[in-house]
């Protein structure tokens, strides 16, 4: 079975390393993963490129070829280059132990240059060799070069809106596939939706407020984007429960966003009404989870400033 690697952001590293091993689920539910502080190996037959195309806090990513104890490669090895005209080596040193980084990647790479026809080029590789040292194994890997997902457009903001990574990632951690439907039955301005669109999940949003309405409508028009947008109250979502197959939403904290009434008694009537058997990602203000009665699989705090840490419920 392909392994591959993932060197992620250290930023929500929980969070980050969940996503990678959530979309490799999803797509592969025998996909099996270990870590070595911010790496990831996953084994599964979901591609390495699949993973990182939907993943959001990915840095590096690519196929492995070999675990290796030591250094030594032999041409076996470089098999990968059989087709490429130019490659680049690159090394990650996870490891507490001292390389000289730039040197051992220029000496791999005369070495490499000697035993296959491909030439070094720095800027654009058509492949690029990966050593990877950590404290308990190196692996020997492959990539190519990576184009990150075209961003959707938001030409309409407030300062409520949610940051676009964490949507994403709630996306993935819930394991939707593309063609499947999400509900965000608190839409703002349609981060959920934008972002959801993007990655080939129809989206249905949900807002009791006009100029939200209004703002997630411009914003999906700018995109071309088709997802649905319903002014109303948020519990239309239970009406709606067999067009959708998964809920991610950012409750109101009752701060920069309008709210119908004093949202923690708002949360636990929405957490009342939440269908049984649908893929769930809520997140809201810390300490508002702490009453209801939803048993989490798992949960997830992102601390955003002194007076603001915000929580990822997974169901
Ligand atoms: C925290 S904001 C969501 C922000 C959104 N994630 C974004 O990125 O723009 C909460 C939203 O809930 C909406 N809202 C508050 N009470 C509601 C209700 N009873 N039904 C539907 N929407 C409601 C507000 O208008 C606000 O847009």
């Amino acid at each position: 079975m392909p392994e591959s690697f993932f060197i992620l952001s250290k930023d929500n590293l929980e969070l980050a390393k969940d996503e990678v091993i959530a979309i490799a689920k999803t797509y592969d539910r025998f996909s099996k993963s270990k870590s070595f502080s911010n790496l990831v190996i996953i084994q599964s037959t979901t591609s390495w490129e699949k993973i990182a195309n939907r993943a959001t806090f990915v840095k590096l990513s690519g196929q492995i070829l070999r675990k290796m104890s030591g250094l030594f490669l032999g041409e076996d090895n470089y098999e990968v280059l059989k087709n490429a005209k130019t490659f680049a080596c690159r090394i990650v040193n996870l490891s507490s132990k001292q390389f000289d980084i730039q040197g051992l990647e220029s000496s791999m790479g005369d070495m490499i240059s000697k035993l296959s026809s491909a030439e070094v080029d720095l800027k654009n590789p058509e492949i690029i060799i990966y050593l990877i040292f950590t404290n308990q194994q190196n692996f020997f890997g492959f990539s190519k070069p990576f184009k990150n997902p075209k961003r959707p457009k938001k030409i309409r903001k407030h300062p409520h809106e949610l940051d676009w990574k964490l949507v994403r990632v709630m996306i993935n951690l819930i394991g939707l596939k593309e063609g499947e439907t999400v509900c965000d039955p608190f839409c703002g301005t349609g981060t959920t939706l934008l972002e959801a669109e993007s990655m080939g999940i129809k989206a249905i949003g949900v807002d009791f407020d006009e100029k939200m309405y209004q703002i997630t409508k411009e914003n999906l028009d700018a995109n071309g984007f088709k997802s649905k947008i319903i002014k109303g109250d948020f519990s239309h979502f239970t009406s709606i429960e067999d067009k959708f197959d998964g809920i991610v939403t950012d409750l109101p904290y009752g701060t920069a966003s309008k709210v119908s009434e004093n949202p923690q008694e708002l949360i636990k009537k929405f957490v009342e009404m939440l269908p049984r058997r649908k893929k769930i990602a809520i997140m809201c203000k810390k300490g508002f989870e702490k009453k209801l009665k939803m048993n989490p699989s798992k949960t997830y705090d992102i601390y955003r400033h002194k007076s603001l840490t915000r929580t990822i419920l997974i169901k």
